[in-house]
């Protein structure tokens, strides 16, 4: 397969506009449209609930989806719940694990996550008094593992985006989680700039929970989002929403929980978003997840090198092997948002503001960043486009 002409081929939109907001969703394959177009136009029924023959089909692709889900993350079938999205994994673990802690008890994170991994923290910890506290890092994104170590001794909960997708750093997840899992803490992850990018896989990071989005890197729909629970703490985790389908009997004065999966799944599920789902995954494991990180990582050393030329300076790891496909900067003099308008009227579609991560534009004492993030549809000719838009306005600005 050519990468990316092959791909490219496949995916609508790439034709007519240059796609620089695969952080904020992706762009959608044929074959995921059609996987849901076959749901929706020949076996739509619910799931769980009908002994027809539509309904027995759309149960069994429905489960087979969530197969390909657990094969993709190295997860056991029942240890995956679908969900929305990553930021209603990541709310239900706060909500699911809230008996646990006591006053007193200390959460650890980093300053670099998305609003999604960050709220649900502080609203549990000033509910409960609990300490939240923050590992060290640098203005680049790179977190002081010496800090992290004193920082997790002694603590309950460790949460952690595997990538950053403000700054594009992908953190250490694997040594965070060695030191949470030493320390006995439970080890929560964010991987909702890193499934479909890079390698994921919920034994290595040492992961008890960890969340991910469908639309982004694994290309499916949106609407549809992954929450991992480690079996282990299949009791100890209390379902945050119960009801239809999360049951194994019901009387008048109470009930009793079903085995998981279900237990954790209440009401009809996003059926055609799961099967949409799988098909993404399936998509880019035919392309092959590394040949998606060579390609990113091509995109990414030539835009910083561009963007060195140009003397427009961008955020994030210098040492590249530490950049996912995510890099934002800023041209002197002007607001994000206006460079954003500007490439898009050059048909360059990138997303600009504070990316859902006030703390880390704060940290950098900036408002927002312009931010140019990449999936293996996008080629080095577009990069090269947008550059040459961006040399085009650097010297409007200088005249
Ligand atoms: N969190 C997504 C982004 O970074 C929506 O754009």
């Amino acid at each position: 397969m050519r990468i990316p002409e092959d791909v490219r081929k496949d995916i609508p939109l790439t034709g007519e506009v240059i796609y620089f907001d695969n952080t904020a969703t992706s762009l959608t394959p044929k074959p995921v449209i059609e996987a849901m177009d076959e749901y929706y136009l020949r076996y739509r029924a619910n799931v769980h609930r009908g002994v027809h023959r539509l309904s027995q089909m759309a149960t069994h692709k429905y489960e087979e989806s969530r197969k390909v889900v657990a094969e993709f993350i190295n997860a056991r079938f029942e240890e995956v719940v679908f969900t929305k999205n990553t930021s209603e994994s990541l709310n239900l673990v706060a909500l699911g694990l809230e008996h646990i802690f006591k006053p007193g008890d200390k959460i650890v994170t980093t300053p670099y996550e998305h609003h999604s991994d960050l709220l649900p923290w502080q609203r549990l910890a000033k509910k409960l008094g609990l300490r939240l506290e923050f590992i060290e890092g640098d203005n680049e994104g790179n977190l002081d593992l010496s800090d992290a170590e004193r920082k997790i001794r002694g603590a309950k909960l460790v949460a952690v985006q595997h990538v950053s997708n403000a700054l594009g750093v992908i953190h250490e997840v694997e040594e965070l989680g060695k030191m949470a899992k030493e320390e006995g803490a439970i080890f929560v992850v964010d991987a909702a700039q890193s499934a479909g990018h890079m390698e994921v896989d919920v034994k290595r990071l040492h992961a008890d929970f960890l969340g991910l989005s469908g639309h982004k890197g694994p290309m499916g729909p949106t609407g549809i989002g992954v929450l991992y629970i480690n079996e282990e703490f299949f009791e100890v985790f209390e379902p945050p929403l119960i009801g239809g389908g999360t049951i194994e009997d019901v009387g008048l004065e109470g009930y009793k929980l079903t085995e998981p999966p279900e237990r954790f799944e209440a009401g009809t599920p996003n059926i055609g978003g799961a099967i949409g789902l799988a098909a993404g995954i399936r998509y880019i494991e035919r392309i092959g997840i590394d040949k998606i990180e060579r390609q990113e990582r091509k995109l990414v050393k030539r835009i910083t090198e561009g963007l060195d030329e140009l003397g427009i300076p961008w955020y994030g790891p210098r040492n590249l092997k530490k950049h996912a496909g995510v890099v934002s900067f800023n041209v002197p003099g002007l607001h994000p948002h206006d460079v954003a308008a500007i490439l898009d009227e050059n048909n360059i579609m990138v997303r600009s503001g504070h990316h859902c991560a006030l703390p880390v534009m704060k940290k950098l004492g900036i408002n927002g960043t312009v931010r140019a993030s990449f999936h293996v549809y996008n080629s080095l000719e577009e990069v090269e486009t947008f550059l040459g838009v961006l040399e085009g306005l650097v010297k409007s600005l200088r005249s």
